[in-house]
């Protein structure tokens, strides 16, 4: 079946939410209306097969900080699957963050083995603190999230920077990009109050 990865288009998009939606009925992703994906296009890829112009798959780029963007709402239609078709859209999708000029690219997912075989690395969740403080906390599943954190850099961290110094601290996470994080990674003073 050829395939094409390409940006989405306004046609697409009653497609690219029937199949989140059908995945987001069996647990393994979250829903997306057609309103937010309309919003949110010119972020979205989809693979398309170039025979019968059917959807394959889809996903989006949602930035997260100025350095730090997610992978989300990947999809790929279950006639496609298997043949590397979201291994061609995390691909494309990482080589856009690239291109405009991203320092990380994250998920989270319930696939960890798909993504470190395309080369990310499993992370803490804090470390993508910015994806939990903006979308995680409204999650339904939040209190029982059974996704997995990855990340790939785009940049070599900062070797020698001041937050690099703290026991599991993203160096590709700059403290003014994100206030939060400045409490998530504080250090406890030794003997001091709680
Ligand atoms: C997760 C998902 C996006 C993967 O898409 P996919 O097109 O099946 O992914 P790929 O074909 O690139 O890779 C899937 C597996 O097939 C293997 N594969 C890739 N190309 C292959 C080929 N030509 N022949 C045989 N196997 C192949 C890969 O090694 C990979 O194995 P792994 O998952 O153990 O690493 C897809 O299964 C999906 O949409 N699932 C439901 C929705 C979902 O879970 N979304 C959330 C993702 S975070």
């Amino acid at each position: 079946m050829p395939i094409t990865i390409r940006p989405a288009f306004e046609q697409d998009i009653p497609a690219i939410a029937a199949m989140v939606n059908r995945f987001a009925a069996q647990d393994i992703m979250l829903p997306r209306s057609e309103a937010s994906i309309r919003q949110t296009l010119a972020d979205w890829l989809v693979a398309a097969d170039t025979s019968n112009h059917a959807l394959a798959g889809c996903g989006a780029l949602v930035p997260l900080t100025e350095t730090l963007v997610e992978i989300r709402s990947l999809a790929v239609h279950e006639d496609y699957q298997g043949q590397g078709v979201g291994g061609q859209l995390v691909l494309a999708l990482v080589e856009i963050a690239r291109d405009q000029g991203y320092e990380q690219v994250c998920a989270l997912t319930l696939r960890e083995n798909f993504f470190t075989r395309l080369g990310f690395e499993v992370v803490d969740r804090w470390s993508i603190s910015p994806k939990v403080w903006q979308a995680c906390i409204y999650c339904p599943k939040f209190h029982r999230c059974d996704e997995v954190a990855v990340s790939m850099p785009l940049v070599a961290a900062p070797a020698k920077a001041e937050e690099s110094k703290v026991p599991g601290w993203n160096g590709l996470l700059r403290w003014d990009a994100w206030q939060p994080l400045k409490l998530a990674y504080q250090q406890r003073p030794s003997g001091g109050e709680r």
